[in-house]
């Protein structure tokens, strides 16, 4: 089947969907999606989004840059983190007007809480900017911002995976589309293609990301020659609850939680004694691994406590009903009575499609734009949080750049002819799935992904060496070329979950490795990029972006100084 459309934007995440609300004030939308749109993985964001309102305790957007630029180690490009920043609180009273129920202050203001590395007075003391719904706060901005998207008439087509997005001549012309339900091959031919397909976090064992955030249109464009930003930069959130990865908020600890070690002991004290439990979450996440390698995990086990028997009951009641609920679903245990047991979780990719600050994605680290692309949200790379993320900032990121990324896309459409992808990429892709469909191989698509996953959480999690990484290296090579012999016994068209495994596996293991080579390269220890053998910060070396492009030749690196407005790096102290 074939369809013409102004704009495609493939996922309906919070970024697709600001997005498709802009670009279809100017002409005709798709959003593909292989879930249902109210499915995707922004809905399982719990804590709350970041503006500086004021509304609990003084605050300002210039501490939030601060704090934001702080957070990704000074490798955040600062032009997008001021534009960020500022438009923070606009962009709540926005989504207030478009229905979003935020939690509220006794006189009715919107709520705000503490989040890790979240600063008054550059640095000085915790501030409450984080708003929020409650500890469903993604939820309710995805239903606020799909309801919106109904009513501008955007056409939507869930259970549609991509299998290739179309660059000829330098030049985008749309996406060729596997029906998930029908088996049927669907080409949505468009001016401009927006890509907000989400984060990659299933690359890891232990993660808190949903089934499907497998980055198969990173890997997709990956192997069609634009590169891949600062993959090498992937965070560890401190407290997934142990032995599920489930992420367990941060507003945990905002609201008063503390991490408690095998002793006893408030460890974050030591490890960031302004801030604490609030640091950000690269060391938190550092500080856990930490006492866990020492010794000092509960009964010498892998884990710490994360303690809110001394939090007001109403409090956890009000504002913390879903994680109480999976501890009491998933553990046994009420956390109002029990410490809940947790252990960091690969959580959040800060590393991306290079874009500019509306969303155009670049083709080299020079500033080339592929004209007909953008990109926004989990999968873009801005880069807003550098080397790591700031909690709640991701949401923000979503709503600001794909706003903006539709707003571009807008001006863009107007001018811009009419697209017809040619007939060589389609009858590729249609080669492509029949040898995948018909493949009698004797390895299993699932049982490599178990392999894969724990060899990236075993080498290239939160700490990492270049022993570690460069045996990952050779590994990956070794499981990619097994990955030849899968075998798909299920020949059906319709809901053919098998091959669909056995797609996101290559896009997978396309990203291991990128990740992976990117870490090899960046000889220092920045935000979540944590190296053993090369503990300290390298300014005068590594203040500069990673470029991975895949080449013939494999996979080559250059690199992209890091954009400075306003704050010198400085010593990360808290
Ligand atoms: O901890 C959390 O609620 C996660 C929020 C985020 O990743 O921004």
């Amino acid at each position: 089947m074939i369809h013409y459309f102004d704009t495609l934007i493939i996922g309906s995440g919070l970024a697709g969907l600001r997005a498709a609300i802009e670009a279809s004030r100017h002409g005709s939308v798709a959003v593909l999606t292989k879930l249902y749109p109210t499915r995707s993985h922004s809905g399982a964001a719990q804590g709350g989004i970041s503006a500086a309102l004021g509304n609990e305790e003084p605050d300002s957007p210039e501490w939030h840059f601060y704090d934001t630029t702080k957070g990704s180690d000074f490798l955040g490009d600062q032009d997008a983190i001021g534009i960020m920043c500022e438009d923070a609180i606009r962009t709540i009273v926005e989504l207030e007007h478009m229905g979003v129920p935020f939690s509220r202050t006794p006189e009715g203001k919107i709520a705000q809480r503490r989040f890790g590395g979240h600063t008054r007075d550059f640095g000085a003391a915790p501030v409450r900017r984080a708003c929020y719904s409650a500890d469903r706060t993604g939820h309710a901005i995805l239903f606020a911002l799909y309801e919106q998207s109904e009513l501008q008439g955007v056409a939507s087509f869930p259970e549609f995976q991509v299998l290739d997005i179309v660059i000829e001549n330098g030049r985008c012309s749309g996406a060729l589309v596997l029906d998930i339900q029908s088996g049927d091959l669907h080409t949505f031919n468009a001016k401009a293609t927006l890509v907000a397909s989400g984060g990659y976090g299933r690359v890891f064992k232990t993660t808190s990301n949903a089934l499907a955030s497998t980055g198969d249109c990173l890997s997709i464009l990956f192997d069609g020659g634009i590169p891949l930003e600062d993959m090498e930069c992937f965070q560890f959130h401190p407290t997934g609850l142990y032995g599920l990865g489930i992420l367990i908020t941060e507003g945990a600890r905002g609201e008063g939680g503390i991490l408690v070690n095998g002793k006893g002991e408030r460890f974050m004290e030591r490890y960031a004694p302004t801030i604490k439990d609030l640091a950000p979450r690269d060391m938190v996440s550092r500080a856990i691994m930490t006492e866990i390698r020492e010794g000092r995990g509960v009964d010498g086990k892998d884990f710490v406590h994360l303690d809110l028997r001394h939090v007001d009951k109403k409090i956890i009641e009000e504002r913390l009903p879903e994680i109480s609920t999976f501890c009491k679903i998933y553990m046994g245990i009420d956390p109002s009575e029990n410490p809940i047991p947790v252990l960091p979780t690969a959580h959040y990719a800060m590393g991306g499609i290079p874009t500019d600050v509306d969303g155009r994605v670049l083709g080299d680290e020079k500033g080339a734009t592929i004209e007909g692309l953008y990109a926004a949200g989990e999968c873009a790379c801005v880069s807003v949080h550098g080397a790591n993320r700031l909690g709640c900032n991701s949401l923000l990121d979503t709503v600001v750049f794909g706003r903006r990324a539709g707003m571009a896309i807008g001006g863009y459409i107007k001018d811009a002819d009419r697209r017809e992808i040619a007939k060589g990429p389609s009858d590729r892709v249609k080669a492509d799935m029949n040898a995948l469909v018909n493949s009698t191989g004797d390895e299993k698509a699932g049982a490599l992904r178990s392999e894969f996953r724990k060899m990236m959480m075993d080498r290239c999690s939160v700490f990492r060496n270049e022993e570690g990484l460069a045996g990952l290296v050779q590994d990956l090579k070794t499981i990619k070329e097994r990955t030849k012999y899968v075998g798909i016994k299920d020949r059906g068209a319709q809901f053919n979950t098998e091959l669909l495994e056995a797609l996101e596996l290559n896009h997978l293991i396309n990203l291991g490795e990128a990740i992976a080579l990117s870490a090899l390269q960046r000889k220092e220890s920045r935000g979540a990029h944590s190296r053993e053998d090369f503990p300290e910060r390298d300014d005068e070396n590594w203040l500069k972006h990673t470029f991975a492009f895949k080449t013939g030749r494999g996979i080559e690196f250059r690199y992209k100084p890091v954009t400075i407005t306003r704050f010198k790096p400085e010593e990360r102290k808290y």
